[in-house]
């Protein structure tokens, strides 16, 4: 598995008026498991610390590492390690057919035609997605449409897989097919979420509080902690 470092990680964004406001405070944290989850409050600095992953952010103070590339200088080896699946899939479909978006995200390998199209048809197969491949992108249902994104990072071969709420938007069955797939990946997983049963098999659980990490364990325990946080 990838080694991920955050080594003494602050971030302040600015808010209209050109202040800056801390939202991420001294997190230093190691992660080598399979499959890691953050769970925290609306607001409590998840989406930040996830996106500086894959450089997306890149943190105010201290240092992001993956393998021990530094995010800060070096995004692009970065970026073809880890791939990223947003909350909202239309962020992420660029191309009008489900068979050319599955292509499109291949476009910088450099990979002989037939390796894309044989990607590209395992990936349609894996993810229940053959029989729309000629289809418009925009007209899949929200749970077909997170799948295509899944599969979309996931032909690209990534180390790391990093999901920020893939779940939110989805009915229950659809959830359900998200969870599953997720389950079967072979890449490491960094996955934020709300739905807390996502995170009941996975090695270990970050919680966020107001910007700072203040819980890392077990599922059972992260969500215990959770749930004192907020229910007091
Ligand atoms: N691009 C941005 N510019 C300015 N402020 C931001 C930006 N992104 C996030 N913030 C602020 O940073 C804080 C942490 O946001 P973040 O999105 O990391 O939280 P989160 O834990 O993912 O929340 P949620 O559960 O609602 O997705 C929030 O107060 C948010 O308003
Ligand atoms: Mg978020």
């Amino acid at each position: 598995m990838p080694v991920i470092e955050f080594a003494g990680v602050s971030h302040a964004y600015q808010d209209a008026t050109g202040q800056a406001r801390t939202v991420l405070r001294e997190v230093s944290v190691r992660l080598t498991e399979h499959r890691v989850g953050v769970i925290g409050a609306n607001g409590s600095g998840k989406s930040t610390f996830v996106r500086m992953l894959n450089a997306l952010v890149v943190p105010s103070f201290g240092s992001v590492r993956v393998d021990g590339l530094d995010t800060a200088r070096e995004a692009r080896a970065i970026r073809r390690r880890v791939g990223f699946c947003f909350t909202d899939p239309d962020a992420q479909i660029v191309m009008p057919t489900v068979q050319e978006d599955l292509a499109f995200s291949l476009r910088r390998r450099h990979l002989p035609k037939e390796e894309v199209a044989r990607r590209v048809e395992a990936a349609l197969d894996t993810y229940g997605l053959a029989a729309h491949r000629t289809q418009p992108a925009h007209l899949l249902s929200g749970g077909q449409k997170q799948l295509l994104a899944l599969a979309a990072v996931l032909v690209t071969d990534p180390a790391l897989v990093v999901m920020d709420e893939p779940t939110t938007l989805l009915d229950l069955a659809n959830a359900v097919r998200v969870r599953e797939r997720v389950r079967a990946l072979a890449p490491q997983v960094v996955l934020v979420t709300h739905h807390l049963d996502l995170l009941e098999e996975f090695d270990r659980v970050l919680v966020f509080h107001e910007g700072r990490l203040v819980f890392d364990g077990g599922p059972a325990a992260a969500v215990a902690h959770y749930r004192g946080l907020v229910l007091t």
